[in-house]
């Protein structure tokens, strides 16, 4: 759906050309959620700016849908930027409009659309954010998370193929986030339609995305499923938005343990099978609980414990946990 072919980016300060994007190789398939997460200053948005043609590449080029956008001009221009929808951090709603016509906005724009047509559309569209009974608020009357709703409606009014949103949900509150995320993923699964998402938060991350790049000082360091970057990140910076999420400090245990410290990895249907104290139970090893979490990388269940294990049979019992289909890494204390 989306192709960067070593597109590069710079931006020229003070007569100068600075990279803000070195070249980067990457597709992001139809129908998926794309997750871009990086700390500030890292690319993030200017990466976006290149699919939404709001900026070209100094080098290299962007393709959509199989075609070369690079350098798009005029109608097709317009064309390619309406088949883009966009949501940002903080709403962009116009003050004095309300939400119905908020959402009416773009579909007057776009030629085409008669009054009753755009009416209807609106209240489709309201209805699918869960908005209808606030049509006739003014976006000062809404909660935050009611506006990125009313911003969602009208980046989808001209049905979009790609959704872009940029730190969209960074301004609400986390019960807030979950919900104006599980909106995302729904419209998602319902429509069919291409989500790029960028945050900070590798907790969004997991939650909606199905892959992700970690950008890091212009450069993606990482690109994977979420389920394997969530659960084996590798780069130090990968790594550091893993502990933020797991609220842990990626230190070893705080007092002393006998034994070895591992981290055991399950998804899917391993997560339910009582595995461990089986193991436990027939090779007469013991272990001690130093932290884990049990939870949900978009729609699989995962869990990840960290363990210390120590017993004349620990191999064994490594490898029937390995033979349950658990990843195992040693961990450094
Ligand atoms: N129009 C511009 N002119 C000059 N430099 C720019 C311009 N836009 C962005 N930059 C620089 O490019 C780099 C990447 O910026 P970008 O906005 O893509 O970062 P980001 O990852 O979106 O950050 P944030 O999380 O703060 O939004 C930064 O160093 C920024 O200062
Ligand atoms: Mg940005």
């Amino acid at each position: 759906m989306i192709r960067f072919a070593a597109a590069s980016k710079s931006y020229s300060v003070g007569g100068k050309l600075v990279p803000a994007l070195h070249p980067v190789d990457l597709t992001i398939e139809a129908g998926e959620v794309f997750g871009i997460i990086g700390h500030s200053g890292a690319g993030k948005s200017t990466m976006l700016r290149l699919v939404n043609l709001l900026e070209r590449p100094t080098a290299g080029k962007v393709f959509i849908d199989g075609r070369d956008v690079t350098d798009a001009q005029g109608t097709e221009l317009r064309r390619l930027r309406s088949g883009i929808g966009m949501i940002f951090q903080h709403f962009n709603l116009l003050a004095s409009r309300t939400v119905a016509e908020n959402v009416a906005f773009p579909l007057r724009l776009h030629a085409g659309t008669d009054g009753a047509g755009v009416t209807a559309r609106v209240s489709e569209l309201l209805d699918l954010v869960g908005l209808s009974e606030h049509a006739h608020k003014y976006p000062a009357q809404l909660s935050g998370g009611q506006k990125q709703r009313v911003g969602i409606a009208r980046a989808l009014a001209n049905r979009p193929g790609i959704l872009l949103c940029d730190e969209a949900t960074s301004a609400l509150d986390p019960q807030t986030t979950a919900s104006v995320l599980e909106l995302l993923a729904d419209i998602n699964r319902r429509l069919g339609l291409t989500i790029v998402l960028i945050t900070h938060e590798m907790d969004v991350i997991r939650r909606v995305c199905d892959r992700v790049a970690v950008l890091d000082a212009g450069r993606v360091v990482e690109l994977g499923t979420v389920a394997d970057v969530f659960l084996h990140p590798q780069h130090a910076t990968t790594r550091r938005f893993v502990a933020e999420a797991d609220h842990r400090e990626g230190r070893g245990p705080e007092f002393p343990v006998d034994g070895p410290l591992y981290r055991l990895s399950f998804r899917g249907q391993a997560t339910y099978s009582p595995l461990l104290s089986r193991v436990v139970r027939d090779t007469g090893v013991e272990y001690n609980l130093l932290s884990g979490r049990v939870d949900r990388i978009k729609d699989t269940p995962y869990g990840q414990l960290t363990l210390a294990m120590h017993g004349e049979r620990l191999d064994e019992a490594l490898a029937q946990i390995r033979a349950a289909g658990v990843d195992i890494e040693e961990v450094a204390r």
